[in-house]
């Protein structure tokens, strides 16, 4: 790949608050910034260069920003392969159309992890209610209905614990292609954020250290950093991560979820080819943030060290909680907290609005005192 300069302008398929830091990190560097979303008021809309306001799947709007870009990559993994496959050609993008076309459809991401041999949950492909209780004779019970397609935040996803559940389970996703997964009774859900890229023609990796993920109603609510595994289980997570990036020749940030069984077994959930909310820590947390290093990777430079500077917790902010009046006052005053915002607005229930970091020594009284702070909001 050759190197993007600065003044160079990066497309961003996305104006969501992943693009926005994105953009806050590039801009330090140099690039300028197009963006395509829908919303007119995006969170990255004030401070891109320019957006074009279409569908994040556009093929119009991607034809126009291949004209006007360097480089392009994506806030989301919902943009349709085919749009990218059209510029590709014109412009690099990353994630290419292949990366995005075996991620977006839950089954091929399946497929394609266990054609490396990766261990996941078992599932299988449903296209019928038939289908359906077939597939729970082979996973078991409790399992996971997920839709293929377009899914994020536990949307798209209903739980069977029971043979009962399973017309209402059909009719909650909305009776589409979907697959089935065994349930995993998990201690504990990670993540890893692995960064590749090629310099002079050899390829770099920078590994992010292991964060431990805490979710609420399918969401993450807090990151904590370090995850405090022994290193055998360490050395697993970074093992798949390095296997999957590899087999895609991927260029960028990569994010991939896994759980990790009460028997210290690492089976791999998803993976996700971007910037990644989990990886929120690193901004402030690392010397080289994962925005930063998205930049850095895309464009052709030299990765960012990955380094931890010290413990921290993450905490994400949903609009639930500005159904009052939020008071950050508190959080604000007290050290080494650090308040991030979207500048998103409105604010609805679900909707990731910002995050605070904490940072300190003791990880366990970090965490105690991330609650302690969030629960003040509440
Ligand atoms: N097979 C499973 N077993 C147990 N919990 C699951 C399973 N699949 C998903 N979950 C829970 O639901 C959350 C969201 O599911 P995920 O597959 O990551 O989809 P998405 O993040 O795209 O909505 C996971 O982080 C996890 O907490
Ligand atoms: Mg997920």
């Amino acid at each position: 790949m050759s190197m993007i300069l600065p003044g160079s302008t990066i497309g961003i398929i996305g104006g969501g608050q992943l693009a926005r830091m994105m953009i806050l990190e590039g801009r330090k560097m140099g690039y300028h910034f197009v963006i395509v979303d829908p919303a007119q008021d995006c969170a990255s809309h004030d401070i891109a260069n320019d957006q074009i306001v279409a569908s994040w799947s556009s093929l119009n709007a991607a034809l126009q920003l291949a004209k006007v870009c360097d480089v392009i990559t994506v806030d989301t993994e919902h943009v349709a392969w085919q749009s990218i496959q059209a510029i590709e050609d014109q412009v690099p993008a990353y994630p290419s159309s292949i990366v995005l076309k075996n991620v977006q459809d839950r089954l091929s991401q399946r497929d394609f992890l266990q054609k490396l041999d990766i261990a996941q949950t078992p599932y299988v492909n449903v296209e019928s209610i038939d289908e359906l209780r077939n597939a729970i004779d082979q996973v078991g019970l409790p399992c996971v209905l997920k839709t293929r397609t377009s899914g994020y935040d536990g949307k798209g996803q209903a739980v069977i614990k029971d043979k009962d559940d399973i017309h209402v389970a059909w009719d909650k996703i909305g009776r589409v292609p979907a697959i089935v997964e065994g349930f995993v009774d998990f201690q504990d859900e990670v993540s890893v954020l692995v960064a590749r890229t090629r310099v002079n023609s050899q390829v770099r990796i920078a590994t992010y250290p292991l964060a431990k993920n805490i979710h609420r109603k399918h969401i993450l609510h807090k990151t904590v950093v370090p995850a405090g595994y022994p290193e055998n289980i360490e050395k697993n997570c970074f093992q798949f991560a390095h296997k999957i990036v590899d087999a895609f020749d991927y260029i960028g940030i990569m994010a991939i979820e896994m759980f990790v069984t009460k028997q210290g077994e690492v089976l791999v959930n998803e993976i996700a080819p971007r910037t990644h909310n989990s990886g929120h820590f690193t901004y402030g947390g690392c010397v080289t943030s994962q925005f930063e290093q998205q930049i850095r990777a895309i464009t052709g430079q030299s990765l960012g060290a990955t380094t931890l500077i010290e413990p921290v917790v993450m905490v994400n902010l949903l609009g639930d909680l500005w159904k009052e009046d939020i008071n950050f006052q508190t959080l604000m005053q007290t050290p080494g907290v650090t308040l991030h915002l979207y500048d998103k607005h409105p604010a609805k229930p679900g909707r990731k609005m910002g995050h605070f970091l904490v940072q300190g020594q003791d990880i366990e009284a970090l965490s105690a005192k991330a609650d302690d702070l969030y629960n003040q909001l509440t």
